[in-house]
């Protein structure tokens, strides 16, 4: 892997509350994530997933180490960013278990609404969304509304959002859970489609065992430090 690009995390710990209650939700934990890769982060309840995904997200603050996103230092013993949230709306994107699309925008828009935020011109923003509902196979659906959608296009909809300022990083919360065998691997097929289109890091928090023998590597996290491990990486045809 080319250093600096894609997603490193080095030494990274969160404790949350102070003295005899503190925890340790993660302990020095060690992650890199290439552009275009697919890993899977994989572990018990309360081992820390959701605590590393929101310290990845900048959603809370970790206690100490270091994180680079796409070659630039985020964190290190600190925020390196002055706006957060600029970082969360341009250069993370979030897949969710729902889809939740915003119900009086149409698909296009829900999509374009992103880079539209980031100050994109309105019709390059819907280019762009356009092209990516294209690749998503759901281009014609772009101009209904999201309630006229199935389950499937909605989260579709939704990965075409994720990836729509093209962030060099997406984390995926859960996003197979609700879904039978066949919709949660045609999830992962698309998310290693666009990983490899956009040169994405993804990383998939899930418990879900119909999507773990596809992961070509796997994040296991236990009580706050997590181990790397080779996955099945099972074909998605
Ligand atoms: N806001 C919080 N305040 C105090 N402890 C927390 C908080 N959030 C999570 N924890 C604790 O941190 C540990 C890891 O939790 P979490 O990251 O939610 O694990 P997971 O997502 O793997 O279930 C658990 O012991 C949990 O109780
Ligand atoms: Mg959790």
């Amino acid at each position: 892997m080319e250093k600096g690009i894609g997603i490193h995390i080095e030494g990274l710990s969160k404790r949350y509350g102070e003295g005899d209650t503190a925890v340790d939700a993660l302990k020095e934990v060690n992650m890199s994530v290439a552009p275009g890769e697919v890993v899977g982060l994989i572990g018990p309840s309360g081992s820390g997933k959701t605590t590393l995904l929101k310290c990845l997200g900048a959603v809370i603050e970790p206690t100490r180490g270091r994180m680079t996103l796409g070659g630039e230092v985020i964190y290190d013993n600190g925020w390196k960013i002055s706006d957060l949230r600029v970082l969360r709306r341009d250069r993370i994107g979030f897949i969710f278990q729902a889809p939740y699309l915003i119900p009086f925008l149409d698909v296009t828009d829900n999509v374009a609404l992103l880079p539209m935020l980031a100050g994109r011109p309105n019709g390059e923003a819907r280019a762009r969304a356009l092209e990516l509902l294209q690749a998503l196979d759901v281009a014609h659906r772009a101009k209904a509304e999201t309630s006229e959608l199935s389950g499937g296009e909605q989260q579709r909809v939704s990965i075409a959002r994720a990836l729509a300022n093209r962030p060099p990083v997406i984390l995926a919360d859960e996003p197979t859970a609700p879904l039978d065998s066949e919709r949660a691997l045609a999830v992962m097929r698309i998310l290693n489609q666009m990983a490899s289109q956009y040169q994405t890091a993804i990383i998939v928090v899930t418990h879900d065992e119909k999507i773990i023998p596809t992961f070509k590597r796997i994040y296991n996290i236990r009580d706050g430090r997590t181990f790397e491990e080779a996955g099945e990486g099972r074909a998605l045809e």
